[in-house]
């Protein structure tokens, strides 16, 4: 019998506050760089490592029939139970070594192939361990954070609240700046927060009316996509920028408005 989504996400939520509450204690005892990789300003701590060692400890314990796709352990090992967890142990990686709360554990529970373009995301759970919130998702059975159930958010009179984000390469830097000033007119105001899983938490909490960024990773997005469909709203990967796609979530009008400003504004 297929997995019930919200048994994924139960584990999901219990192994993300463990390993949130791990990453908070390494944070108070002093971040140590272990890395960098696509470029100087993208980093790996120690942390990263032993936080994504502990959730794929627990989920092999838990259910040793699924697959695993980890920012920091690489390709996809493969699943005898058709589900894959996607997970991201600490996004916010540069917030997280430089102080900034913003910082999340990133857990989903995948089926379908391991291609964000094709799989079915089943369950998810962004926690927030310097907050201390809990965002969490099952296909059908809504996104939740704090008991209470979530909705996406219209913009108001003055204009959409929006959420983005910056690639690590200097030399994309250029391309995103036009994209900002294109989507500019939509806008109240705009957050670079630093942590896309918390960024697409926050849109399904309607925090933020709608959120952007190109080139982002499947495990910064896979829990966060969720929440946000699950929360009444529309996330998006425009084509149009091979091999940097721009993600684009919000409520269906500023998603609408977002998506049809990209594709003519750069
Ligand atoms: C990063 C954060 C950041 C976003 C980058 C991501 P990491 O994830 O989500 O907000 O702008 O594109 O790579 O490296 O901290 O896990």
């Amino acid at each position: 019998m297929a997995d019930a989504p919200h048994d994924l996400t139960d584990l999901a939520t219990e192994i993300a506050r463990e390993a949130g509450a791990l990453a908070r204690r390494r944070r108070t005892e002093g971040v140590s760089l272990a890395a960098t990789k696509s470029s100087l300003a993208d980093i790996v701590t120690e942390a990263d490592r032993e936080v994504e060692e502990l959730i794929r400890a627990r989920l092999a314990a838990a259910r040793p029939g699924d697959g695993f796709f980890g920012e920091e352990s690489g390709a996809a090992s493969g699943s005898a139970s058709g589900v894959t967890w996607v997970v991201d142990p600490i996004d916010g990686t540069v917030n997280y070594a430089s102080g900034i709360p913003a910082y999340c554990v990133s857990i989903a529970a995948v089926t379908g192939p391991v291609d964000p373009d094709a799989w079915e995301v089943q369950a998810a759970a962004v926690y927030a361990p310097a907050l201390d919130e809990l965002f969490e998702a099952s296909r059908g059975g809504g996104a939740w954070t704090g008991g209470e159930r979530m909705r996406v958010s219209a913009p108001g009179g003055a204009g959409a609240l929006i959420g983005t984000g910056f690639g690590y390469d200097p030399a994309t830097h250029e391309g995103d700046l036009a994209t900002v000033r294109a989507v500019m007119p939509l806008a109240r105001d705009l957050r670079r927060m630093g942590a896309a899983a918390l960024d697409l938490a926050f849109v399904a909490a309607g925090r933020l009316d709608a959120y952007f960024e190109r080139g982002l990773q499947p495990w910064d997005f896979a829990a966060g996509s969720l929440l946000v469909t699950e929360a009444g709203g529309r996330f998006s990967r425009m084509e149009h920028d091979r091999p940097r796609k721009m993600t684009v979530a919000g409520g269906s009008a500023i998603h609408d408005e977002l998506t049809k400003i990209i594709a003519g504004g750069d």
